[in-house]
């Protein structure tokens, strides 16, 4: 898959910049805060409807302006060819202080949602930010087991969107409701959407989880000389021993939120179900979240970031678009020959920023290559 140009109206920094991008390898260079991420960034949401960075798509809008416009084309297996065109645009609400933003997305002239970009487009990004995916928080760990699971199977989009909904309204619930005898009717017809939803969202977790144990196990072991293994476990706030069977699972949830609701109404808030999930990283034995050193974390992440990579490509049939904002800087010389390693074998269309002289020199000599000059919102390509 192939992202051919893009056009940027009004995003972020850029006024009007039309970019024509090499099938292989694209290189943005310049100073700190000229638009280098924000050129990342343009390209994730062409083909996703939505930045990775900001929730919010008022964000995307230039600052002077009321509307952004992101228009691209991208080519899928090598023949159908797609026109993407999204409007962002601010509308002022009438009290003039929460200003709305709507967004409007057409491919191919056509009206679409933003689900129909996820079910066709899953670029891989790989920013500083995953480098903490081992030692950080649960949130971020889940953050990206749950993008590689909507890249895999797009309508689980919906059930996480769902399911935070519902959890949402059972936690304001929990904080209003005074009377027990209220509460208790009341949150019988949450739960069971809690239920059927996080059951759904437990299940997906399991079986990805594993696909990704038989991918990274292979990788991890080449990158460390088959001295260590690795491999993600499963660290569920609903079930102890691991099944698919979904009734069962659904049983469990059922009986464990149950049981919780004596601590929910205490503490006010919904302490039982798969929002409350992480998964260890376990690196020979040992938890590499409490005990890795800092560069057993990082291989741990390169690990991962290529398992989702190999996953795609078997989905799609052709490796999607690799997004490298950051990261070359952000690692060892063993790590990032790694990287570079990839980036030199893999037939995938890639897009880096902040490369070390040397690395792009190398990088340079064996793949076509082309290398954009970002400075304060203007852009310069040049093909190598
Ligand atoms: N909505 C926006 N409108 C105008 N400028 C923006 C907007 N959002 C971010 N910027 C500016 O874009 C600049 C470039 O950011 P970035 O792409 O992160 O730079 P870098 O080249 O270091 O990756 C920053 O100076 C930032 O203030
Ligand atoms: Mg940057």
């Amino acid at each position: 898959m192939n992202v051919n140009k893009i056009r940027l109206i009004h995003f972020r920094n850029f006024w009007d910049v039309s970019l024509d991008f090499h099938s292989s390898l694209n290189v943005f260079i310049g100073n700190n805060a000229q638009g280098k991420t924000n050129i990342i960034e343009s390209i994730y949401t062409l083909l996703r409807g939505a930045s990775y960075r900001s929730k919010d798509d008022c964000n995307l809008i230039n600052w002077k302006e009321k509307k952004s416009y992101l228009l691209g084309e991208v080519r899928k297996d090598n023949k159908e060819c797609f026109q993407i065109n999204i409007l962002i645009q601010n509308i002022d609400q009438q009290d003039h202080l929460s200003p709305k933003t709507k967004k409007v997305i057409k491919v191919n002239k056509k009206y679409q949602k933003k689900s129909w970009l996820l079910q066709r487009f899953n670029p891989v990004i790989f920013t500083p930010e995953d480098l903490q995916i081992v030692k950080s928080s649960p949130t971020v760990r889940r953050k990206f087991l749950d993008e590689v699971i909507i890249n895999l199977n797009p309508i689980y989009d919906q059930y996480l969107k769902d399911y935070n909904r519902i959890l949402f309204q059972r936690n304001i619930l929990l904080k209003n409701e005074k009377k027990v005898g209220n509460l208790i009717k009341q949150l019988s017809i949450w739960d069971e959407k809690i239920v059927e939803l996080g059951t759904l969202i437990i299940l997906y977790r399991i079986k990805t989880l594993q696909l990704l144990n038989q991918k990274v196990k292979s990788l991890h072991q080449m990158m460390t000389e088959n001295k260590e293994t690795l491999k993600l476990k499963y660290n569920s706030n609903v079930l102890t021993s691991f099944t698919e069977d979904k009734e069962e699972i659904s049983r469990i949830l059922k009986q464990k939120i149950n049981n919780a609701q004596g601590r929910d109404f205490k503490l006010k808030v919904t302490t039982v179900g798969p929002h409350r999930d992480d998964y260890f990283i376990i690196n020979n034995k040992i938890d590499l979240g409490i005990y890795g050193s800092q560069g057993q974390q990082r291989t741990a992440v390169l690990a991962l970031k290529m398992a989702e990579l190999e996953i795609l490509q078997e989905k799609e049939n052709e490796y999607p678009p690799l997004l490298l904002d950051d990261v070359m800087s952000e690692l060892d010389l063993e790590r990032r020959r790694f990287l570079m390693q990839l980036i030199i074998e893999k037939p995938m269309q890639t897009f880096i920023t902040n490369i070390n002289p040397d690395d792009l020199t190398q990088l340079k000599s064996i793949k076509d290559s082309k290398v954009f000059r970002v400075r304060n919102g203007q852009v310069e390509g040049n093909e190598q």
